[in-house]
């Protein structure tokens, strides 16, 4: 039988509506959705709790447990940064555990564990919890093409999560770029050697979405990743009802119900046409974007460094950016673009070209990756790349201290778990999150956690408008500092509306 796991809740959300579809747009929809057969529900991680506490003023948790409530029967997923959670740093062991205990607690049955670096050392300690605390954790492999990355590799890789207890393994393709015949011999390696289901996540930017699960269907995957076909297409995922019929016509045992997917897609067209005409949904977002196949450059990292430049004023440069793209890449050791990796790499590639000189200004977070801080590169680090970065620059590293300290300021101001986690993970956004729902309820409001400015230094200011997966997100803040960029000059809509 072929499972299928629906993303319209997040990575079609994600991809196409920056996250912004709020409680109200599929409250009403769940039910049906629980009825369909679906292998599972993508429906939280990623950036949906970023944008719940950022943009849409809900409580993310309140949301899972809404989900939860009207979905009963569907196993619930979410997708996990491994060691960053749901944010940009590395946190401790401690916090890893009370966020994926929090998480499980509110109603998750799935956990879609990655890392960046596919570092099994930044995803076991969320694999163990996971198992823990009675939940099922999902390895993804990050999928990406470069001198250093084979088959033989990935399989190799694969095989270390299933025995750290992986109880099934995802072939996690963010750009778009793996290429049909490529999932059929990948699939068929993994499935000779695991023993545990295979399921495979891809995104139709480049136009290979179908193409790519079809062949993954015939080499014997167990699940694919799609969106309800409103939702699907461009930057999403490939439809639903699509590869459903497709695969049945293939000899495959689907176990959808065909009825209620008409109705889900009824009830999100007019979602979907309410985020397309307040410009939420970008048509860009939709089209074939070939580019990302050639230049490995992700469709939504390319459109984002497109705004970023157009909004410095220097739209000229556009070429040269996305020639030093795989160049500052190449010098990393190649990890694959996908977050927090891709925010870095671009991030540093505008760098590089704004200031004239390769590596005169550093990022903090590549300072932080060339020491190992991250995990292990894939490939070998340029040496003298390495020397530069080092010896040119000095960064503030937030300690495991300060957020331990957070989480016990936390405890004594009589927090409970799920509040302590949105301070640790987002000390900003956390302050003004939790004053606002405090005013409505108690007219002022205070709070002690947060008085500690220093907390975001390394977290991103500026507005991440679409965090995760393949999009980048362009670290504005951190380039303004270092270049001199009156960030008042950005034109934030502008940014958003070319991803
Ligand atoms: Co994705």
């Amino acid at each position: 039988m072929l499972g299928f796991t629906e993303t319209v809740l997040r990575d079609a959300n994600q991809s196409l509506a920056a996250t912004r579809m709020s409680k109200e747009d599929f409250i009403d929809i769940l039910s049906e959705m629980d009825k369909v057969g679906y292998y599972s529900v993508e429906c939280w991680g990623g950036a949906t709790f970023d944008s719940c506490i950022r943009y849409l003023d809900e409580d993310p948790w309140e949301r899972l447990r809404l989900i939860r409530k009207m979905m009963p029967n569907t196993k619930l997923q979410m997708l996990l940064r491994g060691q960053n959670l749901l944010g940009y740093n590395h946190y401790p062991t401690e916090i890893v555990r009370d966020f994926i205990e929090c998480a499980i607690k509110n109603g998750i049955d799935i956990i879609r564990i990655f890392d960046a670096l596919n570092d099994l050392d930044n995803i076991k300690d969320a694999v163990k919890a996971t198992l823990e605390f009675g939940a099922h954790p999902s390895c993804a492999l990050c999928y990406t093409v470069s001198p250093v990355h084979n088959v033989a590799e990935y399989v190799k890789i694969a095989q270390e999560m299933e025995a750290l207890g992986a109880q099934s393994i995802c072939i996690k393709d963010m750009s778009g770029c793996l290429m049909p015949d490529k999932a059929y011999e990948l699939v068929r390696a993994l499935k000779k050697v695991l023993s545990v289901p295979v399921i495979l996540h891809t995104h139709n930017s480049s136009g290979i979405a179908q193409m790519t699960c079809l062949k993954a269907i015939e080499a014997g995957i167990d699940v694919i990743d799609t969106a309800i076909s409103c939702f699907s297409g461009g930057t999403s995922q490939a439809p639903t009802e699509t590869m459903a019929l497709v695969a049945e016509n293939c000899g495959k045992k689907v176990n959808l119900d065909m009825p209620t997917l008409a109705k889900i897609n009824s009830h999100f067209k007019k979602v979907f046409d309410r985020l397309f005409e307040d410009k939420t949904i970008n048509y860009h977002s939709l089209q074939t974007d070939t580019q990302s196949l050639i230049s490995q450059i992700p469709g939504g990292m390319y459109s984002n460094l497109l705004s970023q430049l157009k909004a410095q004023g220097i739209l000229d440069r556009i070429d040269e950016v996305v020639a030093e793209v795989p160049e500052v890449r190449k010098d990393l050791g190649y990890p694959p673009l996908v977050t927090p990796i891709s925010q870095m790499v671009g991030t540093q590639a505008v760098a590089n070209v704004i200031a004239g000189e390769r590596y005169k200004i550093v990022l903090n977070e590549v300072k932080a990756y060339v020491l190992g801080k991250y995990g292990k590169a894939p490939g070998i680090i340029d040496f003298e790349i390495k020397e530069k970065i080092i010896n040119n620059n000095t960064s503030s590293e937030k300690t495991v201290d300060s957020y331990l300290a957070t989480k016990e300021k936390c405890i004594a101001n009589g927090l409970n778990s799920e509040d302590m986690l949105i301070h640790v993970m987002f000390p900003q956004l956390a302050e003004k999150f939790f004053s606002k729902e405090k005013e409505v309820e108690e007219g002022v409001y205070k709070f002690a956690c947060s008085e500690s400015k220093d907390q975001d230094q390394q977290l991103p200011v500026a507005d991440l408008r679409k965090v995760d997966d393949d999009i980048l997100v362009l670290l504005l803040a951190i380039i303004s500092s270092h270049i001199n960029v009156d960030v008042n000059k950005i034109n934030i809509k502008n940014v958003y509306e070319c991803q």
